[in-house]
């Protein structure tokens, strides 16, 4: 099974262009079998989504560890899957930016959707200055251990997306054998967290960072990656249809 994940991030900017763009992808989807679509949207655009019939799956770009209460502005895990979300993005490079998420709050949101049965697609990342000091593998391990240690239940479906940050919409992809050594390296830590017990039935790896049509099958098919995690070419159907095209087996 392979993953294409839609991430529409702060857009776009009404639900008739969320609803066409939705449908166009839809559209594309005509022939494809054994990949998962995912779109994240918006949070208000989620369940009016939900409302069209499609095979595309819904996830969310964030979350709050608290079941409810005083929280305002927070969103929890059951509103989630009451729109309908069947996956949740966390920990993704904008949010540890702009918003401060630590790995702290990153592994409490993490709990909160696991426990809830939604799939989780764990971000994680280097920043420039990280990959200068060659230092990437101990910040994607320190990333792996910190969200995941100590989490009992990892669900059928684990995603883990590499997106390097500066790889992150700048048009500046990450290398093909760079991109699939870095799997490795993240495969390796798995292991040593949950030691050397067989993980590949529960997790799937992904890459994000300035995907387009004309690198994506080369992270699938030279790299090893499972999926792909994209931003900018998913507000764009005809482009997203190809990305999606060039993962079928
Ligand atoms: P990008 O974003 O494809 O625009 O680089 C990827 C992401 O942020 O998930």
């Amino acid at each position: 099974m392979r993953f294409v994940i839609a991430n529409w991030k702060m857009n776009p900017d009404s639900f008739s262009e969320a609803k066409n763009l939705f449908l166009s992808i839809n559209e594309k989807l005509t022939g494809i079998k054994d990949i998962k679509v995912v779109v994240c949207p918006p949070f208000v655009y989620l369940s009016k989504l939900k409302e069209n019939k499609t095979k595309i799956e819904l996830g969310a770009q964030n979350c709050f560890w608290e079941k409810n209460g005083a929280y305002t502005g927070e969103i929890s895990v059951q509103m989630l899957k009451y729109v309908g979300c069947q996956y949740v993005i966390l920990g993704h490079s904008e949010r540890r930016k702009y918003f401060k998420e630590s790995n702290q709050e990153i592994a409490k949101k993490l709990k909160a959707v696991t426990d809830a049965n939604l799939i989780p697609v764990l971000c994680i990342g280097e920043t420039v200055e990280e990959k200068e000091r060659g230092t990437t593998v101990k910040v994607l391990e320190n990333q792996v251990f910190s969200a995941l240690y100590g989490l009992e239940k990892l669900g059928e479906v684990f995603l883990i997306a590499y997106e390097p940050v500066w790889a992150i919409g700048t048009g500046i992809s990450c290398g093909i054998e760079e991109a699939g050594q870095t799997r490795l390296e993240i495969k390796k830590s798995l292991l040593k967290l949950f030691n050397n017990k067989e993980i590949d039935k529960n997790f799937y790896f992904l890459y994000g960072g300035s995907v387009n049509s004309g690198n994506s099958q080369d992270y699938l098919e030279k790299a090893g990656f499972d999926g792909l995690l994209v931003g900018g070419a998913s507000l764009n159907p005809e482009e997203f249809g190809k990305i999606i095209k060039s993962a079928q087996y």
